[in-house]
């Protein structure tokens, strides 16, 4: 078998064999076969596109290219979350500890942020000294002990996905459904769940902005999820607006410690608990995600999700004695006109944090975890001229940005007089 031919029969539509996917994925993760192959592999995918069949099978050998978590030593279910990322994504902070706290252990691997996406595990560490690198006997005993733990992914789990997505980065070849649902998947599958539930976001700061085209990647990883034998749940949910009203590590962590002593913002808590009610459906605590639903709510309710959060930060050695850490400066960008506010542009809002120091310009490189934004204003709020729309959050290495960021923000609202109606928070369940 050669790589060439490989090739040749992708760019000209045909579909692969699972001999030919294994062939072309080891040979390329054990070195045999370059860069120059694989990209070519991968624009043929990308205009060719690959059948539900062969993309199940991609994610399988992606998903053994290296360790997979075996939670087998952890008692019950276990079902693990994914958002496919957005601005002001703080819900595994909330949903965690809430299924947690109804009776599904949960193990879950996270990321880090990149661009104008944050990570959990960056968010987890705003809090002093949380440990984010714990041992694979750590993680199953504490979630064995108190029901939850999340820690950041081995160095191996894997490896075939860094290496395809750092050269689909730079051969454009991104966009392209099979190759998202498989990357995504194997790294879901490899962390040893049972059972998922997927958080897809459509909107001005998702992935996908398209609705219809996040229902095909949503879609796309369920069926994926079936052929492999792992129960898979997608909730299609709007990324039009930042989620909540904070951007930003420990500002993000402040509002999930609110929003689980019921202070939340109302669009924020209520995908949690949709998320959380899929979760404990999922996870045979609930008869139905509507009885999930109210289950989580109870435990909301009841502090019972707070309590689990910090038992959480205790076990992974954080400390919240003196507080969250902040931002030395603060700047407040207020509105130049009256009117109803219609859009903001959350891709905007993300890249605003992220040029005050909270994201990540590139991978690797160092953020400020106190750096943010506290939105004051959402779609469908009045607002008048001169009032707050927003506070930026920002030490000194970043004084010199504040102007330029307060008047991208100004741009990322659009204020009119007319209302419009909102989307949806939630679109689809599938
Ligand atoms: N997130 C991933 O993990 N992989 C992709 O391909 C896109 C988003």
């Amino acid at each position: 078998m050669r790589a060439y031919d490989i090739i040749a029969r992708k760019r000209d539509g045909f579909s692969h064999s699972k001999e030919e996917l294994a062939f072309l994925i080891d040979g390329y993760v054990q070195g045999k076969i370059g860069d120059e192959q694989m990209a070519a592999w991968l624009m043929a995918v990308y205009f060719q596109g690959m059948n539900n069949e062969e993309t199940a099978l991609l994610t399988h050998l992606m998903e053994h290219s290296g360790d997979t978590l075996n939670l087998s030593a952890i008692r019950g279910i276990v079902v693990d979350k994914h958002s496919t990322g957005g601005v002001g994504d703080k819900t595994t902070l909330v949903v965690a500890p809430l299924v947690a706290a109804a009776g599904i252990p949960l193990a879950k691997l996270s990321g880090r942020g990149l661009g104008f996406t944050g990570g959990t595990i960056d968010k987890l560490e705003a809090i002093d000294g949380f440990q984010t690198n714990l041992t694979p006997e750590q993680f199953t005993e504490q979630v064995n002990q108190i029901g939850l733990a999340i820690a950041g992914q081995t160095a191996n789990l894997v490896p075939a996905d860094k290496k395809i997505y750092a050269l689909r980065d730079l051969t454009a070849t991104v966009e392209s459904i099979p190759l998202i649902a498989s990357s995504i998947m194997s790294k879901k599958l490899a962390s040893g769940a049972d059972r998922i539930v997927l958080d897809v976001k459509f909107g001005s700061g998702a992935f996908m902005e398209k609705r219809q085209q996040a229902e095909v990647l949503a879609r796309t990883m369920v069926q994926i999820g079936q052929e492999l034998g792992r129960q898979t749940v997608a909730v299609l949910s709007s990324m039009e607006e930042p989620l909540g009203y904070a951007v930003g590590n420990s500002l993000e962590v402040k509002e999930a410690m609110d929003t689980l002593q019921g202070h939340g913002p109302a669009d924020f808590t209520e995908l949690c608990l949709i998320l959380s009610g899929q979760m404990l459906y999922l996870g045979e605590v609930a008869a139905t995600p509507e009885e999930g639903y109210t289950l989580a709510k109870q435990c909301l309710q009841e502090g019972r999700g707070y309590d689990k959060f910090l038992q959480m930060v205790q076990a992974q050695k954080g400390s919240l004695a003196h507080g969250l850490p902040q931002a030395q400066h603060r700047h407040v960008v207020c509105a130049e006109q009256s009117g109803i506010v219609q859009a903001i542009q959350a891709k905007e809002i993300g890249h605003c944090s992220m040029l005050l120091g909270a994201g990540r310009e590139c991978k690797g490189a160092a953020i400020d975890l106190t750096a943010g934004i506290m939105l004051h204003k959402k779609t469908g709020d009045t607002v008048q001229a001169g009032e707050a729309l927003a506070t930026l959050h920002y030490n000194d290495a970043y004084k010199h940005r504040a102007e330029e960021v307060a008047q991208k923000l100004q741009h990322a609202y659009t204020i009119e007089t007319e209302t419009k109606e909102k989307t949806p928070l939630v679109w689809k369940i599938i």
